[in-house]
């Protein structure tokens, strides 16, 4: 995924840092993400310090979920510290992700045939602290366990005082953790996992069951741009209503 831009910064003159020989405003497709991608930092840090208003009877913010210890008996911090190291680490990992930030934030290289700035030995992944971005398929199994709960909660988003009912709420969280699942099941890592490490399926073990999952994770994963976009969007949005509930800013509407 992090390709070195080996046409620009090889042409003779152009080596120094933002030479191209592209006409477009190529500077612009990194504004999208700066600024959502930013504000979404922004958000999700301020809402990990905060430690209030993540419980909006049965909503709980996915940012607080699985919740640890929220009364405090031996962590004194807020509960969303212990848990956001997870999906955090998943997405600063996600391929995606790091072709995104390293153009971004980095300018390494700015854009696809721009020369970032010339002169340096360049290592990539393969040499420390990049090297790190392997541990992804780790955090792939972390959140994988962090889906679990929130499908949990999601469905404890079915009941209220005992009985069912679906509210605003119920369906948000819904969407959101569809998204979420969505967006991890088109991971390149488990792409990886179930099949795309295989040369044969025909020879290995529960062959055709590997192929047909392959398949179905590579549709989904040829969208993970998409996926990891939306999904970005829909938790931070998930957790903004489940806040304004909590703190009474507006109402959830019960449907059923
Ligand atoms: S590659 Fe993006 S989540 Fe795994």
């Amino acid at each position: 995924m992090y390709n070195r831009v080996a046409d620009s910064s090889t042409v003779k003159g152009l080596t120094r840092f933002g030479s191209t020989q592209r006409h477009d405003a190529w500077w612009a497709e990194n504004l999208p993400f700066i600024i959502v991608f930013g504000s979404f930092l922004v958000y999700a840090t301020w809402r990990a310090f905060e430690n209030n208003f993540f419980w909006a009877d049965p909503y709980l913010s996915p940012f607080y979920s699985p919740l640890i210890d929220p009364h405090h008996h031996w962590w004194p911090f807020s509960p969303a510290l212990l848990i956001l190291g997870g999906p955090g680490g998943f997405r600063l990992t996600c391929y995606y992700y790091r072709k995104a930030y390293y153009r971004a934030a980095f300018m390494d290289p700015p854009a696809c045939a721009v020369s970032e700035s010339g002169g340096r030995k360049y290592r990539g992944e393969t040499s420390f602290p990049f090297i790190l971005q392997n541990v992804h398929r780790y955090f792939f199994y972390i959140v994988t366990v962090v889906l679990c709960f929130l499908w949990y909660d999601t469905v404890v988003a079915f009941r209220f005082h005992g009985r069912f009912g679906i509210g605003v709420g119920t369906l948000i969280m819904l969407v959101n953790v569809i998204l979420l699942t969505t967006y991890s099941l088109s991971c390149h890592s488990l792409r990886h996992l179930v099949g795309g490490k295989l040369d044969c399926f025909s020879c290995t073990a529960l062959g055709p069951p590997r192929h047909t999952a392959w398949r179905g994770v590579t549709k989904l994963n040829e969208h993970h741009m998409f996926w990891a976009w939306i999904s970005m969007i829909s938790v931070a949005l998930t957790d903004l209503y489940i806040r304004l509930v909590s703190a009474g800013v507006i109402r959830d509407f019960r449907l059923l």
